[in-house]
């Protein structure tokens, strides 16, 4: 009898041990504390991302001084020629507008610690180059002008710094991973002065440009990885706090490392999945990043950008699992958006301008809506209005909609509100679309619900 009681206690306390790890908090902040201050991104759905710095003068990745292990010595051309004649945030921020962007991340500093601010405490910044100016102001100034909200990218990790020391991707730790090699290149580093670099420079940011309204902080190892920095080496919690106490209303990524606390961070990032995988992360706050080819900072030889349809397949997909994608543009060396990125965003122009809706406020539909063949959902919470993106458009314009019958009041297309005719077949309704196909790589019809 006895032993049955210590049994059940022990499964019960054995049971209940995750929900308490699980509730280790930073801040007091509730959830619906949390949905408000977080409203107008999980609407806004659709944000730019900008990798900008001076790799983009090598412009073969942003990794290039890892890639090829170039020293300090040798990266140094590109900061002492980085000169961005053609650079126009206001230009930036009217494309990005333009293609539906409703937010905007740049980057403050990247890997290789070059920083495109007028920070006091370091020379390797974009006004000790030939552009002689602060690039973040002119940038935070242009976007909030178009009524953008202003995020700021910012790399943990620092390739320049003289205190950072080695990991495993450090750009001077080269095929010799010995501790002896870590050892010497060491000599003289010291985290704790990087740690208060770290906090000096957040400050600066999150004090003199204003409201902030993104921080995304560039990353930390996995727990295992024994030569990768994390939470302690970043001084975490005390980041985050700051970074909270400065801005309060600011919303903040999940790559501090800080993975143990529910409030670690706001959303979860998934970086260059395929559509397929972003359904697992219904029902989490999330937003994917990708590119639009293989890298984030201006990559002159590579080919592998993604098609209009990929694209457009991206955004859908993250309204349909109730998520959001931030799209990366990498601006040239002289400071403009290349014809590759431009093409890509004015084709997305053109679907946003007639297909906004089925994106903005939109999340998954409800469960009682089963997706129809060759299509994908989105729906409105609001207005209650559910959107079929027609993947494949049939050749002979009819579309069912299985179960649907009773349940619908009007439908349309999005692009041009024309009506589209419907009739039930038992509980199916049956569509009658234009055989025409309209003009859009994926035409949308809205559903009007009873
Ligand atoms: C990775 C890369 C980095 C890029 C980032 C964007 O963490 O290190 O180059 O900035 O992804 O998500």
């Amino acid at each position: 009898m006895k032993k049955n009681i210590l049994l059940i206690l022990l499964v019960s306390l054995v049971s209940i041990l995750p929900a308490v790890a699980q509730e280790k908090k930073l801040f007091s902040e509730t959830a619906a504390q949390k949905a408000g201050r977080m409203a107008w991104w999980t609407n806004d759905r659709f944000g730019m991302f900008i990798h900008w710095g001076i790799y983009s003068m090598a412009a073969r990745h942003e990794w290039v001084k890892h890639n090829e292990h170039m020293t300090n010595e040798q990266y140094q051309k590109y900061f002492d020629f980085f000169n961005p004649v053609d650079f126009d945030p206001t230009t930036w921020a009217r494309q990005a507008k333009a293609a539906g962007m409703k937010y905007a991340v740049l980057t403050t500093k990247h890997h290789d610690g070059f920083c495109l601010f007028d920070s006091k405490y370091t020379d390797y910044k974009a006004t000790n180059t030939p552009a002689h100016r602060d690039l973040v102001r002119e940038y935070v100034n242009a976007f909030r002008a178009q009524g953008m909200k202003v995020g700021f990218y910012y790399s943990l990790l620092d390739w320049h710094h003289p205190d950072y020391t080695m990991d495993d991707v450090h750009p001077l730790v080269q095929t010799d991973t010995s501790q002896a090699n870590y050892d010497r290149l060491n000599k003289g580093r010291d985290m704790r002065k990087y740690r208060q670099y770290l906090r000096d420079q957040i400050t600066e940011l999150l004090t003199n440009y204003g409201k902030i309204d993104v921080l995304w902080l560039d990353w930390t190892w996995g727990k295992d990885d024994r030569r990768g920095k994390h939470a302690e080496d970043w001084g975490a919690v005390e980041l985050i706090k700051l970074v909270r106490k400065l801005q309060p209303g600011i919303i903040i990524n999940n790559r501090l490392g800080l993975d143990d606390y529910e409030d670690g961070g706001d959303f979860v990032t998934p970086e260059q999945v395929s559509p397929a995988e972003l359904a697992k992360y219904k029902g989490k706050t999330w937003e994917t990043c990708q590119t639009f080819s293989g890298s984030w900072g201006y990559y002159r030889d590579e080919d592998t950008w993604k098609t209009h349809r990929q694209l457009l397949d991206l955004l859908i997909t993250s309204a349909s699992n109730g998520g959001n994608l931030i799209l990366n543009v990498g601006p040239t060396a002289r400071g403009e958006f290349d014809y590759r990125a431009k093409n890509a965003l004015d084709s997305l122009s053109y679907w946003m301008h007639a297909n906004s809706k089925a994106i903005y406020g939109c999340t998954y539909a409800p469960a009682e809506y089963k997706t129809p063949d060759g299509t994908k959902l989105t729906y409105d919470p609001k207005t209650r209005r559910l959107y079929v993106h027609v993947y494949n458009y049939p050749a002979d314009g009819k579309l069912t909609l299985p179960g649907y019958a009773g349940k619908v009041r009007y439908i349309q297309l999005l692009n041009d509100n024309s009506e589209v005719k419907s009739a039930a077949a038992g509980d199916d309704l049956s569509l009658t679309l234009p055989v025409k196909k309209p003009p859009f790589d994926i035409p949308v019809i809205e559903l009007i619900l009873n």
